[in-house]
């Protein structure tokens, strides 16, 4: 999947990370190929793929469920969407003048986008931070928005680092061309010196100018503050230490009627292919329904799932609930944690050929900060006769963004 190349892409030299990519083109595919992805009965995307390995039924043995039958599906519970109605009294009228003109009114009614919806603010090393969230697309399409980040101290220690503002700011648009009324904004924020390095706190504000029209009373700023780091919780051990988990996982928003039964097979799975040291981020935008929370829950209490309720992104309308963003914020929210980050979806099955490991694949891999795994459709007719009729409800993923251009956001 494009976003998920591009998450990556927002990142870091120091990071690595394993990439799932579902429309992966051949052109892509030049990093070494040596995993597996599989896409459980993905019939339709058959078109789609290049297919390079063959494999026997046997080895796809475990897509197939051996779960025996959980109740029904029942539909997921959206959170209430904001009201759709907006009532207004007039406010202005048109007047004459006493020079007898006519001074028409203009009444704005409705809402525009707004400038900037933050998400998450990370650090990313001892000056520089990551701002992830939405911005208005017509803006970014038609404008030239500028950010500039300051870092305001609590300390009235003057002499040094109060007030700094960063000599680079730059901002990443993962998901240029796919967003809606919302495009999905990195702003990286880098400082000139050490920010906090005292410990004495602060805030990290963003300045988010919409630069409009050429002319500038449109360049309208909206100071934000991003990030607060309490006095004396700055800890600079994130940096240094051994990552807590050796493959940490970032899901896409989930959506739609999982189906509690795959999810169980997917997380097991994926838990014992992993290991001990691994970790699964979910982010639930209206998919984690009740049945699917009973089947994480147990995962959640041993310390291998975390879920992040996103529901609230369903507000601004980006594309596919705002999965871009997501991923970048799962990205430099837990890359510190992990020594490689996974993005591929729930509907996807990691697949190590056998005499290898997962771990000896990435061993293999450990002079790269990324690479991309080759995709491998999986016939419909190895799965499970009994969930035939349930496919579509975990196959929700839309195919439409696999014949779009996947760009490449490397620096
Ligand atoms: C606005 O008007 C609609 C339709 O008359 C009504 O249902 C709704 O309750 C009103 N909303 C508010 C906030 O007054
Ligand atoms: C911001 O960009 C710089 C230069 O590319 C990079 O070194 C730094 O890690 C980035 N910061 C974050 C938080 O991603
Ligand atoms: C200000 O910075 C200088 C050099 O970085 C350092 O020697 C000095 O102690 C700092 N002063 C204060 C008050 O922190
Ligand atoms: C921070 O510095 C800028 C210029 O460098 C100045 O315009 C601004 O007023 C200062 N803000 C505070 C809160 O000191
Ligand atoms: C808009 O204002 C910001 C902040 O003052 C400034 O950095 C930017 O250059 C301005 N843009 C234009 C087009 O004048
Ligand atoms: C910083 O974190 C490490 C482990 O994450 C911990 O052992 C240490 O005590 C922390 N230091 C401070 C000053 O809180």
């Amino acid at each position: 999947m494009g976003k998920e190349r591009s998450a990556a892409a927002s990142g870091e030299k120091h990071n690595k990370m394993l990439v799932g990519v579902v429309c992966n083109f051949a052109a892509e595919l030049k990093l070494l190929l040596t995993a597996l992805l599989i896409l459980c009965s993905l019939a339709t995307l058959l078109q789609f793929i290049p297919s390079r390995f063959t494999i026997s039924a046997s080895d796809l043995r475990f897509c197939i469920s051996r779960i025996a039958a959980a109740g029904p599906t029942t539909p997921p519970t959206l959170p209430s969407p904001p009201s759709l109605f907006h009532n207004y009294t007039q406010k202005e009228t048109d007047e004459v003048l006493p020079s007898g003109i006519i001074r028409r009114a203009f009444n704005p009614y409705g809402a525009a986008a707004y400038n900037f919806i933050t998400m998450g603010s990370y650090r990313g090393g001892l000056n520089t931070f990551a701002i992830v969230g939405l911005a208005s697309k017509p803006l970014h399409l038609y404008s030239r928005p500028t950010y500039q980040c300051q870092w305001l101290p609590f300390s009235s220690n003057k002499e040094n680092d109060t007030n700094i503002t960063s000599s680079l700011s730059y901002k990443i648009l993962p998901d240029w061309g796919y967003g809606r009324v919302y495009t999905v904004v990195v702003v990286n924020c880098t400082f000139p010196q050490p920010i906090n390095l005292d410990n004495s706190g602060g805030t990290l504000l963003l300045h988010s100018s919409t630069s409009g029209g050429g002319d500038s009373k449109f360049n309208l700023t909206d100071t934000i503050p991003a990030l607060t780091e309490p006095t004396g919780t700055f800890n600079l051990s994130l940096f240094t230490s051994k990552p807590k988990y050796d493959y940490l996982y970032c899901g896409s928003s989930l959506y739609g009627t999982l189906s509690p039964l795959r999810v169980r097979e997917w997380i097991a799975y994926h838990v014992r292919l992993f290991g001990e040291r691994s970790h699964f981020v979910f982010h639930d935008a209206g998919g984690v329904h009740e049945e699917v929370l009973e089947v994480l829950k147990p995962w959640m209490e041993l310390g291998y799932v975390t879920l992040q309720d996103i529901r609230e992104q369903e507000r601004f309308d980006g594309y596919y609930h705002n999965q871009f963003m997501v991923v970048n914020d799962c990205l430099h929210r837990y890359k510190f944690m992990a020594k490689w980050i996974f993005f591929f979806d729930v509907d996807e099955y990691i697949y190590v050929p056998p005499k290898s490991t997962i771990r000896s694949v990435l061993d293999s891999l450990s002079d790269y900060s990324q690479f991309t795994i080759e995709q491998m459709p999986m016939s419909s007719k190895l799965c499970h006769s009994v969930d035939a009729a349930k496919r579509h409800r975990w196959l929700f993923i839309n195919f439409g963004e696999c014949g779009g251009n996947s760009r490449k956001v490397n620096k």
